[in-house]
């Protein structure tokens, strides 16, 4: 165990240590990874955001009389966003990322209930949203009602409106959802939200940046954004499909009234007035900035560029999966996000399966059901090679080591 330095080290031999301690951590740029970093495949968008985050590391866009730079890039963000997703461009923020836009969303909706003399809210949502709904519900104290999906792994909407009650505040889908990547459907639910006059947030988390380009290549989308009547507010990160660095996310809503609920305001410490519309105080700037740079370097059509390597390497992956016996794509994905489990009946050990994709250098992350991939730009340059290896560890069989399923702070661990 450390104990605090009682001397400096030189700056090289500070670099040489991480360096080593580098040396263990997941190799991303190889392509094998598939979650936790989204490979744009562009060595210059990788230089430019560089760039930026060295010229903003020092600058803190709390206070944003003082950074005028930043005010304008936060604004200039989430006016792209709400142009591409289809709101108001006044009607946002940025955030930290996902978890904390949907933080956010959550907390407005249960401010908007305040407003109503709802003392004990509820929100609900398909049991397919992810955590941090579950985080926030928790540590605001909100009631998180759940709901089984249907057999199609979409929402349920009808047994969502029949939890529905005085207290609900927020009704939820995803666009698409993490483990499966299909799409809740939104306009239904946006018809129970309307009849119900409560709040519907679309976590567009891993969609929002790339839904919009996936219609515009023709792909078929459902309705999942502002254009769906009922839907109130949306989280859409940057820093997954829109290609920036961690530390970006939007969360936007239809009505600009809504972003008021999203303010913290207080004036009764000897500080003066402190205004703050993120849990963050203090906000580093480089997220911001490295997003704002990002938006601008690629625009519309580096985006479809992006979103044609995407959605071709997820063709070629789930052609592999489709092409060796024993393996089937769970549900039908609308997106570039899904799982694959054993076919049923085929008496394949997924598990051992992710062992032999491990010992080969894949990354697949486990989940109750199956095998989970996320699809970058990049991984166009190793489909073939995956389909090889996928094909291997079938044909090897044998028995899983164990490895549980997980995510965030504990995948990996063993059962
Ligand atoms: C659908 C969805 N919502 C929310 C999140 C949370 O995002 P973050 O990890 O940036 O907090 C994720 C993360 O993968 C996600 O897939």
């Amino acid at each position: 165990m450390q104990t605090f330095p009682e001397h400096g080290t030189p700056a090289e031999a500070v670099l040489a240590e991480v360096d080593t301690l580098q040396g263990g951590d997941i190799d991303w740029r190889g392509g094998r990874a598939f979650s936790l970093v989204y490979h744009p495949d562009d060595a210059a968008l990788e230089a430019l955001l560089h760039e930026v985050a060295n010229r903003y590391l020092h600058e803190n866009a709390l206070n944003p009389f003082k950074y005028p730079s930043l005010v304008q890039m936060e604004k200039d963000v989430v006016a792209m966003a709400a142009s591409l997703l289809g709101t108001d461009p006044e009607a946002g923020s940025l955030s930290s990322g996902g978890t904390e836009s949907i933080f956010l969303a959550v907390h407005t909706a249960r401010s908007w209930g305040d407003g109503r003399g709802v003392a004990t809210p509820n929100i609900i949502t398909p049991d397919t949203v992810h955590p941090a709904f579950a985080k926030a519900c928790h540590y605001l104290r909100i009631e998180h009602r759940r709901v089984p999906v249907g057999p199609d792994l979409r929402a349920d909407v009808e047994a969502m409106a029949a939890a529905i009650d005085d207290n609900t505040v927020l009704l939820v889908g995803s666009a698409p959802c993490y483990p499966y990547g299909v799409i809740d459907p939104i306009p239904a639910l946006g018809q129970v939200a309307l009849a119900h006059d409560t709040l519907l947030h679309v976590d567009a988390c891993l969609g929002g940046w790339m839904l919009p380009w996936w219609e515009r290549l023709g792909e078929p989308v459902p309705p999942w954004d502002f254009r769906v009547e009922g839907v109130t507010s949306m989280s859409a990160d940057i820093h997954k499909y829109g290609y920036t660095f961690k530390g970006a996310s939007t969360v936007l809503y239809r009505d600009p009234e809504l972003v008021r609920h999203q303010w913290f305001l207080y004036d009764e410490w000897p500080g003066g007035l402190y205004g703050s519309i993120t849990t963050a105080g203090t906000r580093p700037a480089a997220p911001m900035a490295g997003a704002w740079a990002a938006i601008r370097f690629l625009g519309a059509d580096g985006y479809l560029r992006k979103a044609t390597q995407v959605r071709d390497a997820t063709r070629a992956f789930q052609a592999a999966i489709a092409g060796i016996d024993g393996l089937a794509v769970t549900g039908t994905p609308d997106m570039s996000v899904f799982e694959f489990g054993p076919a049923p009946g085929s008496g394949v050990d997924i598990g051992a399966v992710g062992d032999g994709m491990d010992d080969r250098g894949w990354n697949l992350d486990r989940q109750q059901g199956g095998l989970h991939l996320m699809v970058s730009p990049y991984h166009l340059t190793v489909t073939d090679r995956f389909a090889v290896d996928l094909a291997d560890a079938v044909a090897a069989g044998g028995t899983s080591r164990g490895k549980a399923a997980g995510y965030g702070g504990i995948a990996g661990m063993d059962d």
